[in-house]
């Protein structure tokens, strides 16, 4: 099944030179990367109000494993119930309002809070509370169970990660991630499984995380900044992508790593036509999370903002088959992580001095390229179209 190519997409008001000068080509105002005010209405528009990745469904290994995640200072708890499937709760007991849960954590059955020790089941539903009517009286009078338990937060989980819409009002998560799905079509996202322990790298940036995307999202600077992976996959190699209020990143049509000397190479996804066997795909899905997908491996970065002027990076890689886990392809994974270790810290000076550029009162949202910089044109017009 032949893929559609990626788009050149000029933007509406970009088709010449004299569009660069517009008012809707500039950028997001300076104090949206350094304002904590702006920093909270964005949380309300672009996080709390929009589906954000907040880890790996990998890591949630058994039934009864417990994951808590911070979406800006909103406790979340991710765990896996018995059946086997993924549920978000608001982190938080309905009693007297203890965080429940402190770090990644097993329990059998129930979860217990550490206070007056009420219990909920996994699926959320309160199950005990202890000397509720008095010492040894574990039942009062009106108090209706079934009304208190965990609160839930809507989620999702794709290509193993968890996703949450914490006001419930955003749309339907299949809605944001379908034209992505289409695209992706000729891989099973259940067919990529996690890597060893080699296969995780976290990286804290002194950047908001909208910079993080923006890098991403361009290939406009892989001659001056990846001058090792611009030898194999040119700035003439790649195109933009982009999908208007969804995703945006670009296209490279050569991925062609070479991992070992000995010509091995992990196993390739079964099925793919020659776009995918030669080239790889990158998008920022909004707000935070940047994939990357190959025939031999997937990636995915979840943006974890910490304050307006600081973003922890979570990278998982995966791989197809035995060259997920399997001993024999430990130095190709360890070979893989080490490039792309490599690329994502040369990005980490530019996008550093991007944010100190942002002090700058001579700057308040730059200029785009009408045909480098259409992913980030894209994603500026979705965060824009939220901020007002
Ligand atoms: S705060 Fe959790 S049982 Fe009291
Ligand atoms: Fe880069």
């Amino acid at each position: 099944m032949p893929m559609e190519p990626a788009s050149r997409l000029p933007m509406p008001e970009a088709a010449n030179a004299a569009g660069l000068e517009g008012a809707s080509m500039r950028g997001l105002a300076s104090r949206w990367y350094i304002d904590p005010a702006a920093a909270r209405v964005e949380h309300e528009r672009l996080f709390a109000g929009e589906w954000v990745a907040i880890g790996a469904a990998s890591d949630l290994a058994n039934p009864g494993a417990l994951l808590p995640v911070d979406v800006n200072g909103v406790p979340l708890l991710a765990l896996r119930d018995e059946s086997g499937a993924v549920h978000v709760f608001h982190n938080v007991c309905s009693h007297r309002g203890l965080k429940l849960v402190e770090g990644p954590c097993n329990v059998r059955g129930v979860l217990r809070c550490p206070y007056h020790s009420w219990s909920y089941a996994l699926d959320g539903r309160l199950r005990a509370t202890p000397s509720i009517g008095g010492p040894g009286v574990h039942r009062v009078e009106g108090f209706d169970k079934d009304r208190h338990g965990l609160k839930p937060v809507r989620s999702a989980v794709w290509f193993d990660q968890i996703f949450v819409n914490i006001d419930g009002r955003a749309r339907p998560f299949e809605d944001l991630v379908g034209p992505l799905q289409a695209r992706w079509r000729a891989f099973d996202p259940g067919a990529f499984l996690h890597g060893t322990s080699d296969s995780y790298l976290r990286f804290e940036v002194e950047c908001n995380w909208k910079l993080a995307v923006e890098n991403y999202c361009e290939a406009y600077h892989l001659p001056y900044v990846h001058p090792g992976l611009n030898s194999y996959s040119r700035l003439e190699d790649h195109d933009n992508l982009v999908e208007p209020d969804r995703y945006a990143g670009q296209i490279t049509r050569v991925y062609n790593p070479i991992l070992a000397e000995d010509g091995s190479s992990l196993p390739s996804h079964p099925g793919l036509d020659d776009y995918w066997r030669h080239g790889a795909e990158y998008v920022a899905l909004f707000p935070n999370l940047l994939l990357g997908l190959h025939r031999d491996h997937f990636f995915a970065i979840r943006l974890e903002p910490q304050g307006g002027g600081r973003t922890v990076e979570h990278l998982h890689f995966y791989y197809l088959g035995e060259g997920a886990a399997g001993e024999r392809f430990a130095p190709l994974r360890a070979t893989n992580a080490r490039i792309w270790r490599q690329v994502f810290a040369e990005d980490v000076g530019v996008v550093e001095a991007m944010q100190r550029g942002r002090r700058s009162p001579a700057f308040d949202g730059g200029l785009f390229s009408p045909v480098m910089d259409t992913a980030n044109h894209c994603f500026h017009r979705w965060a824009a179209a939220r901020l007002g």
